[in-house]
Order: structure tokens, then C-alpha cells, then sequence
């Protein structure tokens, strides 16, 4: 009787793991909008995203049209924004804090956790310029400050290509925020994903050429493509007595399906794979989110 019992107990036991399995943490079912992303690497999918995310205004040497909460609402999962010290806080300026400034790191990355925490199953980049060369300690207490902290990413090692988690992973994981920065100093922070030493190379930038008929390692110089991901700089300047400012006139043409997909199939043929970032100015006008969805295989052109 007893025996019976306890075999009866471990066939169900048996049973339950049969059809069960063992237990997975729930998995997400969509990812940055689509389920077939879910299963992609993240070195496998392309994010078109804003340079100069937070220069958004009126000004000759603006970038953008939106606010950065504006263009995450748009759909924009990638922001580029470019970090200065201004006495010893970490402001987003334009070249230098006399020309423009932003505002804080901390308050765009602010509105980055808010987009984080009211869209669970979004996987968003940020990209980072570090020109005054300010220490990853810094930045770090910036991210803990802003509750950024808790989403960013932290591989264990640096990672291949193939060795890159799926969007499904990252959201499953909270890690939904990825942070690279081009140039890190000072103290290693495991979240800031070294952009040039490691991960990225990119096509030349402040082109002025509509065209945009370069798909050539630009930096970091000399660098192989393979192993690595890479970002194409497809946003306009115009040469204006030497200065170059980003061309507001061209934006719909820049940021059009037929200019985008021209450089992106330059690229591809060269590095037999589709960009994983691709930067625009102007962000919210044009095809982006439609060449995206394209270009991850979720949409059609
Ligand atoms: C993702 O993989 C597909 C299939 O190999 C490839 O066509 C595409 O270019 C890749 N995209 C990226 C961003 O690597």
C-alpha cells in the first residue's frame, strides 16, 4: 500500500515535471513591440535611433524636433546624447556648455527610467559620448541617482557577437537598458559597455554628402569589422561658412525610406549584415520606425 503510494507519488512528480518542465522565470511574449524579436540577439537586431537626443529646439545647432520623452513615445529605442562636465554636475551639451546646454544626465536619464518602468517589455540603448574624459565613478553615481542603475545590463566579460542575450532574455532578466559609452575613463563601471575599445565601429560622421556614399570604418581607425557591431551616421550636415549644422531642409529626404535603405544596402554589401544602430537627426520626421521594423524582419517597406 504504502509503496504503492510513494510510486504513485513519483510518477505524478514525474508527470508534473513531464509536462511542466523545470520551472523558467516567465518568459516575455513581446519585445520592443513584436514577438519575433523576443528571440533575436540583441547583436542581431537594428535600432535607429536619435543623435543629439536631448538638443531638441530652435536653436542653429539643434538636432532634434521632440523631447526625449516625446521620442520614446514615437517608438525611438536608441539615444545618442553627449556628456560635459560643468563644474563637476554632468550636463548633455552641445560641443560645450556655453553653446548649448540641455540639462542634466540625470534628468534624461530620469525620463529614461520612466519610459522603463511604465513599458515593461522594451529593451532601450543608450549611447553616451564622454569628450571631457569624466570618470566612470561619476557616472555611475548619475545612473544610481536617476534609478537607472537597476536596468542597465552587466555582461560578465565582453562579449562576442553570438554571445549577446535576446531581447526576451534582457527583458526577462530587468536588464532592459543598454549603455554604451565611446570612450569610458577612470574607474570600470560593469553597465558601461565600452563603445569603441569593444563593441561598435561606425561609419564616418558630420557627413555633408546627401548621398551618403560611405560605409567605411571611420572609428575607431583601422579597426576590424568583424566581431564587432556597427553604426551608420545617417544624419546631414550643411557646410554654413565652415560650420557645419544639421541640414533641418533635408530632414524628410535624409530620414525617407529611399536614402536610409541606400546606405543601408551599401553597408550590407560590404559587411554582408544590416546596421545594429543607425543615427538620425530630426527623428520624428521621416521613415524610421518603418525601415526598423524592416530591417528586423517584423515589417515590410
Ligand atoms: C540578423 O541576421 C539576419 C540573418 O542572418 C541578417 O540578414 C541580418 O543582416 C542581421 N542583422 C543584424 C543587425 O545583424
Amino acid at each position: 500500500m504504502r509503496s504503492t503510494n510513494s510510486l504513485a507519488a513519483a510518477a505524478s512528480a514525474f508527470f508534473f515535471l513531464l509536462t511542466t518542465g523545470p520551472s523558467y522565470t516567465t518568459a516575455a511574449s513581446v519585445c520592443n513591440g513584436y514577438s519575433a524579436l523576443c528571440d533575436k540577439l540583441y547583436s542581431n537586431v537594428t535600432f535607429i535611433g536619435s543623435h543629439d537626443s536631448a538638443f531638441d529646439g530652435i536653436l542653429l545647432v539643434d538636432n532634434q524636433f521632440d523631447s526625449v520623452a516625446d521620442q520614446l513615445s514615437l517608438g525611438v529605442r536608441f539615444l545618442q546624447a553627449q556628456s560635459h562636465d560643468k563644474d563637476g554636475t554632468i550636463e548633455l551639451c552641445h560641443t560645450s556648455c556655453t553653446e548649448e546646454d540641455a540639462g542634466s544626465l540625470e534628468t534624461w536619464l530620469e525620463t529614461v527610467v520612466t519610459f522603463l518602468e511604465a513599458n515593461p517589455d522594451e529593451v532601450v540603448t543608450l549611447l553616451i559620448t564622454n569628450g571631457d574624459g569624466i570618470d566612470g565613478s561619476d557616472f555611475a553615481s548619475v545612473f544610481e541617482a536617476a534609478g537607472a542603475s537597476e536596468y542597465a545590463y552587466s555582461p560578465s566579460g565582453t562579449l562576442t557577437l553570438s554571445e549577446w542575450p535576446t531581447l526576451g532574455e534582457l527583458i526577462d532578466a530587468g536588464e532592459r537598458l543598454v549603455v554604451f559609452m565611446d570612450y569610458p575613463a577612470g574607474t570600470s563601471v560593469s553597465y558601461i559597455l565600452p563603445e569603441f575599445t569593444s563593441y561598435i565601429f561606425e561609419t564616418p560622421y558630420d557627413v555633408t554628402d546627401s548621398t551618403f556614399s560611405s560605409c567605411a570604418i571611420d572609428r575607431p581607425s583601422g579597426a576590424s569589422a568583424s566581431g564587432r557591431m556597427y553604426l551608420v551616421n545617417h544624419f546631414l550636415d550643411v557646410d554654413i561658412f565652415g560650420i557645419d549644422i544639421p541640414d533641418e531642409t533635408a530632414a524628410s529626404t535624409t530620414n525617407g525610406e529611399a536614402s536610409i535603405m541606400a546606405q543601408v544596402n551599401e553597408c550590407n554589401a560590404l559587411y554582408a549584415r544590416y546596421p545594429n544602430f543607425i543615427l538620425l537627426d530630426w527623428i520624428s520626421v521621416g521613415d524610421f520606425l518603418q525601415v526598423q521594423d524592416y530591417l528586423n524582419g517584423v515589417g515590410s517597406l
